[in-house]
This record gives structure tokens, C-alpha cells and sequence, in this order.
């Protein structure tokens, strides 16, 4: 698709009521590539972006050459699904949400053509050349970035917020975060077999190692020798580099649940000093990006589609208050993935 002169969406734009957590901000008409469109982080990518109603001065939308040729509206206008052959040459920034593989594989490619890229996969992420970027916590990484950002792994960014808030105020000494995960966070083919498993008990597993229609299983990815699975693993690289906390002790078990849409996690923290409830909770509803409730709890179902991620269950530990306990969920494919990558989309097209 050639590059086109008019804009897609309206001109310059001015932040609006996205969240009340948000500050307005101006963004440059981008011309922007999404590689991996069909998918299930690809699809939020283009909700999000009418609905933040993102300018766009030019869509180039890609995925597999079997959807290849294949027409997707957006806003309202048709677009013919490329097979990725070349790199897009006519384009600013490319956001890939495919495989590790495939990031493997062409990120390189566009970054050397001057082209941004903002990569869903884990290929990049711990690189230290490349920064892993949740705007509220570590936006100011992006400064020197050199082509190439990395979104957080899912569960990594439903809990970063609220950890940021603590050790923002109390310095954080450990954690242990326990994952409650969606099957939305393996993909479209998951959430495919969670439903066949559902209508038939029968239909057997080829994504996940168990049937995962009413079961869970404390098993996100697979093992290395020492029994950590992978995305055990990648919480605990994750959170030390967003934090910038190398040295953060951090236990973590990460269990897939029947779900469809939204990571939860149960999190008990260790501070350095004794903490107050009300402290906890000031630090809590100052950060931005996350909703602090006291009263009540969320769970995945209420929040799916919500861009922010909410924490509640406070429990600050009566015999030693250095320790806490509360409960976050946030929607994997928003907050999780889509959402953040626009909003550093944002931050790198700032006017
Ligand atoms: N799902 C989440 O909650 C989440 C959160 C954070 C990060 N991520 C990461 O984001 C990435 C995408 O995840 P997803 O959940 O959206 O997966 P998905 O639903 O399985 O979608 C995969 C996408 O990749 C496309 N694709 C496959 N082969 C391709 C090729 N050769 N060239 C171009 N596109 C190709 C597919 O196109 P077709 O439809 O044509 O096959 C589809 O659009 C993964 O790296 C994942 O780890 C996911």
C-alpha cells in the first residue's frame, strides 16, 4: 500500500479522556507500520489507536502470507494485509506483534533502515542496548534509544505499576509475585483452544502441556533445569530492568487459569523501612496508570478492555510492617501489550 498524502485520522491531536490518569499530550502524524495485525495484539493495537484517535499519516498492516491479500478496516477505511517481504520503507515506526522468530528476524532489518520499532516479542528485551519501556515507571530510557524499544512481557507490566509505587517511597527489599494468566496471553490459536475444550472435553491439548478448560496449571512456558519456566524467568529479569533494581530478590510463580482476557496477580512485598497502611495507599493513587480501590476488588472479566491496571487487597503485615500484600489485574492485551506500545508510539512522537 502506497504511502498516503492525506491523514488518516484528524490532524495534530490533543490528549483527551482516555483515562483520568492520563496528562494531555500532543502526538506527530506517524506513518506506522503493524506487523502481525491479525493477531490478537495486533487487533487491540488497532482499537486502540481509533479510539485514542491516534493521527495517522499513513497504515501499512501485515501478517502471515497465508492472510496475505486479505482485506481489514480500520476507522473506517479498507486495508489489503501485505506479506512481510521487504522493509517498509515509507514508514516512521513499525510495531511487530508476532512471534520471537519473526522479531528475530526483521527488527534488525528495520532498524538499520531508519525505521522505529517497538517489538512485542521477548527477542530483545534484555538487551542492553534496548530499552524496556513502561512510560509511568521508566519513560525517560527512551532518551538515546537506537531504533529499537521492547514492550514488557504481560504479566511483568500488570504488576510493575504498583511495585514502582512502593519503591518509589519505601525502597523495595523482595518480592513474591504469583500469576493468575489469561489464555488471551498465548494468542489467538489459546484462546481457540480454551473455547473447542469448553463445547467439547474431549478436544486435546496442542498449545498448552494440560487441557486448560476448568483446570489450572502452574506452568507459563517451559522449564529451564533448575524447574523455573519461562515466563517465571522473564517476571523476574523484567521488573529488576524496568525498576532498575538489578539485585531485587523476586520469587515468582506464574499459573494459567481458564480466563479468557486479563492477567491477575496475588504480590507480597518486602520493604526496606515499616510502612503505614495510608502511606501505601497515598503512594498507590499517585501513580499514574493504575487504580488503587480499598473498598472493593477487581476481577479479569470487569476490567478486560480497561486500559488501566487495578490493585486492591492492601494488607500491610500487623507483626512487621515492612511487609505487604495486595492484588493486581490488568487486561494482558492492553496495559499488557497494545496500550503500552502506543503509548510509547506517544512519548517518541510527542510534539
Ligand atoms: N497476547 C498477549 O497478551 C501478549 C502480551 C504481550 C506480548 N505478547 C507478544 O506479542 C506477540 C503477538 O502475540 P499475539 O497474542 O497477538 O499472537 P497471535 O494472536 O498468535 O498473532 C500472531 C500474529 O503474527 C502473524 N504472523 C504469523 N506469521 C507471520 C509472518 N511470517 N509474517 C508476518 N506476520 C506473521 C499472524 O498472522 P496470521 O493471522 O496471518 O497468521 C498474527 O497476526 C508475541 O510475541 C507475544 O509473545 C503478547
Amino acid at each position: 500500500m502506497a504511502e498516503q498524502s492525506a491523514l488518516l485520522a484528524c490532524g495534530c491531536y490533543r490528549f483527551r479522556s482516555v483515562s483520568h490518569l492520563w496528562r494531555p499530550q500532543l502526538v506527530k502524524p506517524v506513518r506506522l507500520a503493524i506487523v502481525g495485525a491479525t493477531g490478537l495484539v495486533g487487533r487491540t493495537t488497532l482499537d486502540v489507536l481509533a479510539e485514542w484517535q491516534i493521527p495517522l499519516r499513513a497504515l501499512r498492516l501485515f501478517a502471515s502470507d497465508e492472510s496475505a491479500g486479505r482485506m481489514m478496516t480500520w476507522n473506517g477505511r479498507s486495508y489489503a494485509l501485505e506479506p512481510l517481504a521487504s522493509v517498509p520503507l515509507d514508514v516512521d515506526a513499525a510495531i511487530l506483534a508476532t512471534s520471537r522468530k519473526i522479531s528475530q528476524q526483521w527488527a534488525p532489518r528495520f532498524r538499520e533502515a531508519g525505521v522505529i520499532v517497538i517489538d512485542h516479542s521477548s527477542a530483545f528485551r534484555m538487551d542492553t542496548d534496548v530499552p524496556l519501556i513502561i512510560p509511568e515507571v521508566n519513560g525517560r530510557a527512551l532518551n538515546g534509544h537506537t531504533n529499537l524499544i521492547a514492550n514488557p512481557n504481560c504479566s511483568a507490566s500488570v504488576v510493575v505499576l504498583p511495585l514502582a509505587a512502593l519503591n518509589r517511597e519505601f525502597q523495595l527489599r523482595a518480592i513474591v509475585v504469583d500469576t493468575y494468566q489469561s489464555v488471551s496471553g498465548s494468542g489467538q490459536d489459546a484462546v481457540a483452544e480454551l473455547d473447542a475444550q469448553l463445547a467439547d472435553s474431549q478436544s486435546p491439548a496442542k498449545i498448552y502441556p494440560r487441557p486448560i478448560a476448568h483446570n489450572v496449571f502452574p506452568q507459563v512456558g517451559p522449564f529451564d533445569v533448575r524447574g523455573l519456566c519461562d515466563e517465571e524467568q522473564k517476571v523476574v529479569d523484567e521488573l529488576r530492568k524496568i525498576l532498575e533494581c538489578p539485585q531485587l530478590s523476586i520469587f515468582t510463580t506464574t499459573v494459567r487459569v481458564p480466563v479468557r482476557v486479563g492477567h491477575s496477580a496475588a504480590v507480597t512485598v518486602e520493604c526496606m523501612k515499616a510502612v503505614s497502611r495510608a502511606d501505601v495507599e497515598t503512594a498507590f493513587r499517585n501513580m499514574p496508570g493504575m487504580i488503587y480501590e480499598a473498598d472493593t476488588y477487581k476481577t479479569p472479566r470487569e476490567i478486560a478492555g480497561k486500559q488501566e491496571v487495578f490493585v486492591s487487597r492492601l494488607r500491610v503485615n500487623e507483626s512487621d510492617p515492612r511487609w505487604l500484600q495486595f492484588w493486581a489485574v490488568g487486561d494482558n492485551l492492553r496495559k499488557g501489550a497494545a496500550s503500552n506500545a502506543v503509548q510509547i508510539l506517544m512519548e517518541l512522537f510527542r510534539d
